[in-house]
């Protein structure tokens, strides 16, 4: 196991903090911070400003970053102007989107980070590198976009979020589901008392597919030995175990095109598919800031998927917070998932296409009228007097379509970076939602009860 003892995370927790002390001079402690603060006026980039962005990863999300981003060139006033990807081929067809000339597309990502030009940088490769290359743009003066997970270990986690608060950049965190306005809203309901304290919320993400969940195609001239055409991989580089992100292993074409099926490089389900509901649950309940769990346990098994990966292709978390419990599930051999729910001791939220149903709880009904705006009528039935509509059967609805102020994730970021926003999910939400998945992905692994040391934030198992 690569990430909770031994090497590995002295390896990187020395790498985060060389890191955050290389080429700023943090031991005399004077250049990090005007660093900092001219890294704070260069984020309140005017309207009229280009902003220029380098995207590190350009495989299957990477690509279509670059395509988004593309696509919003003009509207946005941004322009992808670098791409980075140890893959050669997938580099060579992101420069070709960018239409950029060979200094343009590069393997080696330090290389966009030294480039003045850039302002902001989209981070898109597999999570064991996420916050290696996110510290280091925050420390070359860059803004970030680091695709979901924020991490693959928890050190990583807590380092990137002391970085952020440190420097003052801007940096979102890639689930996109914090950016639909229905959990915003969600959070103003539980915070006007609508469905009384929350209890406990659920989250589902589940599949079913014939060839193997993330059995994605492999391209059979691909590698390190691939020197002379486009299947060239730098391999170490992907790998990084230089950094202490990975073991060196020899080539292994399933770990590179099919990361997500090896702990190693990720969580599996956990990392990729619960930490999408997670976020914004953790959004809604606790506010744009989330809240670190108390205790976390994971089951589940590998009861079908069994082709040489090691995830889970069922998974079942509970994480319990100091006031209420998450459930999550995630099934890659059932597509049934459970619906995604807040349940509160009065009421529940429960989705529609476009927002929420508020339903009461019978036994609270009249708190949760008046809580609502629902009248209290009351009738004769059978001698006695009861609500009407009976207790148990009174909802109320709200409607929160589409995106928070009609702004997708990545426009949200754009206009972070312009200091006309607050990113929608940022370092502390993903911080905080990262701590439970991979608590629980722990849990799984090492059939344990984690809880969380808050102040001196490590896991107790
Ligand atoms: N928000 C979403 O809905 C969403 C969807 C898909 C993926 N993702 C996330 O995006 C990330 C990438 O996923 P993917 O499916 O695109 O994986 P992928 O394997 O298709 O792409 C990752 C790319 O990063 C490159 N890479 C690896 N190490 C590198 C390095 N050191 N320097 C430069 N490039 C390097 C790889 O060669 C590869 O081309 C993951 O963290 C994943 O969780 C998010």
């Amino acid at each position: 196991m690569q990430d909770f003892k031994g090497v590995s995370r002295r390896t990187f927790v020395r790498t985060a903090a060389g890191a955050l002390a290389a080429g700023v001079g943090a031991s005399a402690g004077l250049t990090w911070f005007p660093a900092a603060s001219h890294a704070r006026m260069k984020n309140l980039r005017g309207a009229a400003d280009r902003i220029n962005i380098g995207v590190i990863g350009t495989g299957g999300q990477g690509t279509w970053h670059v395509q988004n981003l593309l696509s919003k060139a003009e509207r946005e006033n941004v322009a992808v102007t670098m791409v980075c990807d140890v893959y050669k081929r997938r580099l060579e067809n992101a420069r070709k989107l960018i239409k950029g000339d060979e200094k343009s597309a590069v393997m080696e990502y330090e290389r966009i980070l030294d480039n003045k030009d850039v302002h902001a940088v989209l981070i898109s490769t597999p999570d064991h590198w996420h916050v290696k290359m996110a510290i280091e743009a925050m420390e070359a003066g860059k803004d970030v976009y680091v695709e979901k997970p924020l991490s693959h270990t928890i050190e990583q986690a807590i380092a990137c979020r002391n970085a952020v608060r440190k420097s003052g950049r801007v940096l979102a965190v890639g689930p996109q589901r914090t950016s639909e306005q229905r959990w915003w809203s969600a959070g103003e309901a539980i915070r006007a008392g609508r469905i009384g304290p929350v209890v406990w919320s659920q989250g589902s993400y589940c599949r079913n597919s014939r060839e193997g969940q993330f059995n994605w195609r492999i391209d059979p001239d691909a590698g390190p030995s691939a020197t002379a055409g486009e299947g060239y991989v730098d391999w170490d580089r992907w790998l990084g175990h230089q950094h202490g992100l990975a073991e060196k292993i020899p080539w292994n074409a399933d770990h590179f095109f099919r990361f997500r099926k090896y702990y190693a490089y990720n969580g599996g389900v956990a990392t990729d598919l619960m930490y999408h509901w997670l976020t914004p649950l953790l959004l809604s309940i606790h506010g744009p800031d989330g809240a670190y769990p108390r205790r976390v346990m994971s089951g589940g098994g590998q009861y079908i998927e069994k082709d040489g990966r090691d995830i889970a292709d069922t998974m079942l978390l509970t994480a319990d917070y100091d006031t209420h419990s998450v459930f999550l599930t995630s099934v890659m051999v059932n597509d049934v998932g459970v619906p995604e729910m807040i349940r509160g001791q009065q009421g529940q939220l429960e989705p529609t296409g476009d927002g929420w149903s508020v339903k009461e709880q019978g036994t609270w009904a009249r708190e949760f009228r008046k809580a609502n705006g629902i009248e209290i009528k009351e009738v004769e039935a059978q001698g006695r007097k009861r609500l009407e509509p009976p207790a148990g059967q009174a909802t109320s609805s709200i409607k929160a379509p589409g995106n928070k102020d009609g702004r997708d994730h990545v426009e949200n970021w754009i206009d972070a970076l312009r200091g006309k926003a607050k990113v929608n999910c940022n370092v502390e939400l993903g911080c905080a939602a990262m701590v439970a998945i991979k608590m629980g992905v722990e849990s799984y692994r090492q059939s344990k009860v984690f809880t969380w040391d808050a102040k001196n934030e490590k896991i107790v198992g």
